[in-house]
């Protein structure tokens, strides 16, 4: 096989180069008299690079075909470009088209609005935007491997398919073989014995109960993995499948676990800084201007930490018109985080010990019967980020609490059962990837993060 160059690599070439094969997809051409131009991308970054192409070389014939969006490969010469702009062009010596785009590609002229770009995902990575978009996403997930992994941090494979619900929210994903035509009932009810694991099964929405489990036998670990919720709230911040980054770390608390999370924010958002510069300034020129601020004010200074009760009080006394008044007691509404981040602290926030009516049962409960070890962090122009909290680690207070919340101790035996044996204080949480991906770029809406978005009635793709 011939080797072919990525643009990416050519437009920071040393030197020139001769006869190479460049192969990707046309975005411009222009023809002159006796040669054309043609802007070539190949996804491998968000520049194109430059074509000359003679009237001469083989394979010209075909040139009127070879409009927008048509994948073409070439031999070349990588010359130094006389123009102003680029280093570097290329200088055409054959030509093939091997895949013609007609006219009625869709993405013919610059710029088409984040609406219809979702109506054709299948091709909206052709765009400068979402090819820059999903090329940092495939960085920042790689970047959250290597920050675990060079600080000794295993990555678990949890299960996608689970028995138990995690956030005891109960907004599941069934997941069936049943024929929903003749669901087997008894006693009114579906007869699970019936179905393909002889007990009902959802999909996960977070993998934090088994990965805990490997947390109390490998330390530190994390599970990072795709997760499901059924929550029929279009809103711009959810999103039915979205990705977790969950790190769960023995013998650690509530600090540490603020700490990690700051820590892994602040990492990703120098990682995206220093490593996706191009891809980033597109963002910062197009989408948010203030984006690259917002970068510089998070990468910067520690992230405040304010227990829920003192925000609450923040709130209260802020004389800012809410549409839900705060309340102890009552979860922080999205209004309510992004006051405290955006104008109070105007920076990331970390709020901790919220009252334990309003979070899940497998948080540590404080010693005033009334708030548990949880925190958030909360960014501007999202809210909440990160979700997350020490574990109680009392068998006792872990099975008297599950009772109360309404849930059957023996569905989570196997969870109860590393409270029994060498149970120790640990710490964790979970991070939307999704959101992060929100963070560096400014893109106000969760759909336009991920390749293929799943949302209320939308399953195009
Ligand atoms: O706060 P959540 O619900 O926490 C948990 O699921 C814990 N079990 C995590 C843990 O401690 N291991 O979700 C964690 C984060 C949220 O802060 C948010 O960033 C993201 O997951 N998230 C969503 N992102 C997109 N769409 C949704 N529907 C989301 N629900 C949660
Ligand atoms: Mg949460």
């Amino acid at each position: 096989m011939t080797h072919k160059h990525r643009i990416a690599d050519l437009l920071n070439s040393e030197s020139p180069l001769e006869q190479i094969t460049v192969q990707g997809w046309v975005r411009t051409r222009r023809d002159s008299r006796d040669f054309s131009f043609i802007e070539l991308n190949d996804g491998s970054c968000l520049a194109n690079i430059q074509v000359i192409a003679e009237q001469t070389i083989p394979g010209f014939e075909s040139i009127t075909l070879m409009t927008t969006g048509s994948a073409i490969s070439l031999r070349a010469d990588l010359i130094a470009s006389p123009g102003k702009g680029q280093r570097w062009e290329l200088k055409a010596t054959r030509l093939e088209l091997l895949g013609a785009a007609p006219e009625d590609f869709p993405l013919q002229k610059k710029r088409h609005s984040d609406e219809f770009l979702r109506t054709i995902a299948h091709l909206r990575p052709r765009t400068n935007k979402y090819g820059a978009m999903f090329r940092i996403r495939a960085r920042l997930a790689q970047a959250i491997h290597d920050f675990f992994n060079s600080r000794g941090v295993y990555w678990i494979h949890t299960p996608v398919i689970t028995g138990a619900d995690c956030e005891g929210a109960g907004e599941m994903f069934h997941v069936t073989t049943l024929d929903l035509a003749k669901v087997p009932l008894q006693d009114s009810k579906v007869n699970f014995d019936k179905d393909f694991f002889g007990k009902e099964a959802n999909l996960t929405v977070s993998g934090q109960l088994s990965v805990e489990t490997f947390c109390l036998s490998l330390g530190k670990v994390y599970t990072f993995g795709p997760t499901f919720r059924a929550e029929n709230s279009n809103t711009s911040r959810h999103i039915a499948e979205f990705w977790m980054v969950e790190p769960e770390v023995a013998f650690a608390d509530l600090n540490d676990n603020m700490a990690l999370g700051q820590e892994l924010i602040k990492y990703l958002v120098h990682f995206v800084m220093n490593n996706c510069a191009d891809d980033l300034d597109l963002f910062a020129r197009f989408v948010d201007p203030t984006l690259m601020q917002r970068l510089c004010n998070i990468a910067g200074e520690d992230f405040p930490r304010v227990s829920y009760t003192d925000a609450v009080s923040i709130l209260q006394q802020s004389n800012h018109n809410f549409v839900y008044r705060p309340e102890w007691g009552k979860d922080l509404q999205s209004e309510h985080e992004r006051f405290l981040t955006e104008e109070y602290f105007q920076r990331p926030v970390i709020v901790h010990d919220y009252p334990k009516q309003i979070k899940a049962f497998y948080m540590r409960q404080n010693d005033d019967d009334k708030t548990v070890a949880a925190m958030d962090v909360l960014v501007p122009s999202i809210g909440e980020i990160i979700g997350g909290s020490q574990r109680e680690e009392r068998l006792h207070k872990l099975e008297t609490r599950i009772i109360e919340l309404g849930l059957k101790p023996a569905d989570y035996w196997w969870y109860l059962d590393t409270r029994k044996y060498g149970s120790v204080q640990h710490a964790g949480f979970g991070m939307g990837f999704e959101r992060l991906l929100m963070l560096v770029t400014g893109v106000s809406n969760i759909r336009d993060v991920i390749p293929f978005p799943r949302t209320p009635r939308q399953l195009d793709f």
